[in-house]
């Protein structure tokens, strides 16, 4: 016992399968992970032999809609459009402060839920760029907490709406990090494509990272994602490129996707599903068999892609439900992709951990020593169980202070002759 600690956290599972492991936090940071540390901390924190898993990520999210749910009606219909026409109504009667205090309360919930870094799109349609100037306040009021990246988002299309491609130049100099772009809402695919390396050259130009909806239909033929590849390939923009949605690609042609996957994976663009938004969204124009409409997420991975699952809607035009839970994303994105092998069902929790950090480009993230002291306990013994159970945050750690706690999940029981707790997880 050589040394005090800030805090160490013992007899800890990581994500990786070890088990009995230590971490030592000092400064906020990780000062050193191993079994049986021979180190004292000033507070110390029994795991219990629980799950400890770097923080949750969020790659795609809306948080100027969140929380608007039936402002100022329902979505009748329940398809993207209509949500879109929402929005549009939404929009003039918007003001700063309601933008602010839904999306304050959204980063009060995704920090409960061990969700400590969201890349949120900004709509930039609206000329006086009240949700590009409420989100950055949002961002600089959360910094201590939650790592907020703004996606400048020209929702109506860059070149379908007049002032898109000036006021995405305002938001981005206002200090928006992210270049965004809504190609298939363009009004032609030639527009779509022409939005596409307007966007492209404008981040390179800018040193910025370029993440678009892309190809958010069930048209077999939008294929702005090879446009995206081909750009991010010609101006050098590998691995700061992410595609969201695809979730065209699900209707595509087989043999196309099967060039269509090496060009995304040379380009080093990532792919960002949103599992509980596209089921929904996705396949409305059917009728039977309808459509899954999630993009394919094995298969871009199996290619060398990097893929996240993303929240993208949470109460708002699109989406009734919600609380910031990506566990919950994880989970339906394992359904709705079938990844229900061992190896695959790991794969999607990364696809809300480690996947998304990389998209992201967050600094100092994992578990490894000198990284940040960001952390979640949960009341899992592994990630298969933790979305299985869509498990408690036991404790969630931000800079090495704790920043949440919950109880376990359990029950008690009154049955003649069975346990009194039950708690859903095998062998407690
Ligand atoms: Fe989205």
């Amino acid at each position: 016992m050589d040394a005090v600690m800030d805090v160490v956290l013992r007899n800890a599972t990581l994500p990786d399968g070890r088990g009995g492991i230590d971490l030592a936090i000092a400064a906020g940071r990780i000062a050193a992970v191993g079994p049986a540390l021979p180190l004292r901390g000033a507070r110390e924190i029994d795991a219990g032999g629980d799950l400890v898993s770097p923080p949750f990520v969020d790659a795609h999210f809306h948080m100027d809609a969140t929380l608007s749910y039936g402002l100022p009606r329902v979505n009748a219909s329940g398809t993207l459009l209509e949500g879109i026409a929402l929005w549009g109504e939404l929009k003039p009667q918007l003001s700063q402060q309601a933008l602010v205090e839904r999306a304050l309360q959204y980063c009060d919930w995704a920090v409960a839920r061990g969700l400590l870094a969201i890349r949120s799109h900004v709509d930039i349609c609206d000329d006086r760029l009240l949700a590009v100037e409420a989100l950055l306040d949002v961002k600089r009021q959360v910094a201590p907490y939650l790592d907020l990246q703004l996606v400048a988002f020209p929702q109506d299309g860059l070149l379908r709406s007049p002032t898109a491609f000036n006021n995405l130049k305002r938001a981005i100099a206002l200090g928006v990090d992210v270049v965004g772009g809504i190609p298939h809402f363009e009004r032609t695919m030639a527009d779509g494509a022409e939005s596409v390396r307007l966007l492209c050259e404008f981040a390179a130009g800018k040193d910025l990272r370029v993440d678009m909806h892309c190809d958010e239909s069930d048209d077999p033929l939008s294929r702005h994602i090879e446009t995206l590849a081909y750009e991010s390939n010609r101006l050098g923009l590998h691995g700061r490129v992410a595609g969201s949605h695809l979730t065209s690609m699900h209707s595509m042609d087989n043999y196309y996707v099967s060039k269509l996957l090496p060009l995304i994976r040379e380009a080093g663009v990532a792919a960002i599903a949103n599992p509980l938004i596209n089921i929904t969204l996705q396949g409305r124009h059917d009728s039977y068999p309808k459509r899954r409409g999630m993009t394919r997420v094995p298969e871009l991975m199996a290619a060398g892609v990097t893929v996240a699952f993303g929240h993208d809607c949470v109460m708002d035009p699109w989406y009734s439900l919600g609380s910031g839970d990506m566990l919950e994303v994880a989970h339906m994105g394992l359904h709705v992709a079938q990844m229900t092998g061992q190896d695959a069902m790991r794969a999607c929790y990364a696809a809300v951990t480690e996947h998304p950090a990389r998209i992201l480009g967050l600094q100092g993230y994992g578990l490894e020593v000198g990284c940040h002291a960001d952390l979640v306990l949960l009341d899992a013994a592994s990630p298969v169980e933790a979305i299985r159970l869509r498990a408690a945050r036991r404790l969630v750690m931000r800079r090495g202070a704790v920043v949440s706690e919950a109880p376990r999940a359990a029950a008690r029981l009154a049955l003649p002759g069975r346990p009194e707790r039950v708690d859903f997880r095998l062998g407690r």
